[in-house]
């Protein structure tokens, strides 16, 4: 797997490895405190196979082996959003590390959508299935980094940033500093949410080195796949946002999201995803079935 680390600068900032898991452009993040090996895992892929209906979990075993290696302590399992484009491997990683897993409060309000969508009433309990729920503003510590959640809906009603000493884990907001941003056209998602959710990240001091969730190469003159820039960077550089107006940015989300096709797994995704990832309830043959909806996107 591509990997790429961007140290730490000095006592409370994490040195942040990057895994890049190709099928899905998802960008996996260890953020480590270089003083005491405690860490933090951020949006870990459980890889899925569309055609057979299968899940592995080889990226993230991938992540542990690293996290093995480096004699880290994970004590934190941590995702921004319930995403559309993978399954999440939260449920499994907290039985594997032992530390808590978390997510932002408003997965609630997103599980209500989505029991919709499905039919499924009774599905989804974000209190069940996440061990934290962070509110706007709460936050917490592993070694000597203190980490601060930042509500940036756009992607999602209810996507967070985990701002972590000089970095910040911008998820589907920010694509990288050469491509734009994310895109704003899924349920409970919003062009003027995310417009605002960009510009308070931007606020964040200059030197902030926001990590991005995605990255598709090739893009423009790269091969590699690439997912640190600064706020400074962003702000001087980013299509989507340098010179731009709001209404300018608005429209220019609104039209490039309308040719987006939707994610290939996002339907199988979610209903893993509001259950932490867990492939539960199991039918009395001892097996997960997926309920998918005919017609209804
Ligand atoms: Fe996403």
């Amino acid at each position: 797997m591509f990997t790429r680390t961007s140290p730490s600068t000095g006592p409370g900032s994490p040195e942040v490895t990057g895994f890049y898991e190709k099928d899905t452009g998802s960008v996996m993040y260890v953020a480590a405190c270089p003083e005491t090996k405690k860490a933090a895992l951020i949006d870990i892929v459980m890889d899925f196979d569309p055609e057979a209906g299968r899940t592995r979990l080889d990226s993230a075993q991938e992540v542990l082996d690293f996290v093995k290696a480096q004699g880290l302590d994970v004590v934190w399992v941590l995702d921004t959003h319930p995403h559309a484009d993978h399954m999440m491997a939260s449920a499994w990683l907290k039985e594997q590390t032992g530390a808590p897993n978390a997510i932002g409060e408003k997965v609630a309000e997103i599980a209500d959508l989505w029991r919709d969508y499905y039919n499924m009433p009774d599905a989804f309990d974000a209190k069940r299935d996440f061990d934290r729920l962070f509110a706007d503003g709460d936050t917490f510590t592993f070694g000597n980094v203190e980490a601060r959640v930042m509500l940036s809906p756009g992607h999602t009603l209810g996507s967070i940033t985990y701002v972590m000493g000089d970095a910040a884990f911008v998820h589907d907001t920010f694509m990288h500093v050469d491509v734009g941003t994310s895109r704003a056209d899924f349920p409970g998602g919003t062009t003027q949410d995310l417009w605002n959710s960009l510009q308070a990240i931007l606020a964040l001091p200059d030197d902030t080195r926001l990590f991005v969730g995605h990255d598709y190469p090739p893009v423009k003159d790269r091969e590699d796949p690439a997912w640190e820039a600064t706020v400074a960077e962003h702000r001087a550089n980013n299509p989507h946002l340098a010179g731009k107006s709001e209404a300018e940015f608005r429209k220019l989300r609104a039209d490039r999201d309308k040719t987006l096709p939707l994610p290939d797994r996002m339907l199988h995704a979610l209903q893993v995803n509001l259950r932490g990832g867990r492939l539960e309830p199991l039918e009395c043959d001892g097996n997960f079935y997926f309920k998918i909806p005919a017609n209804k996107f």
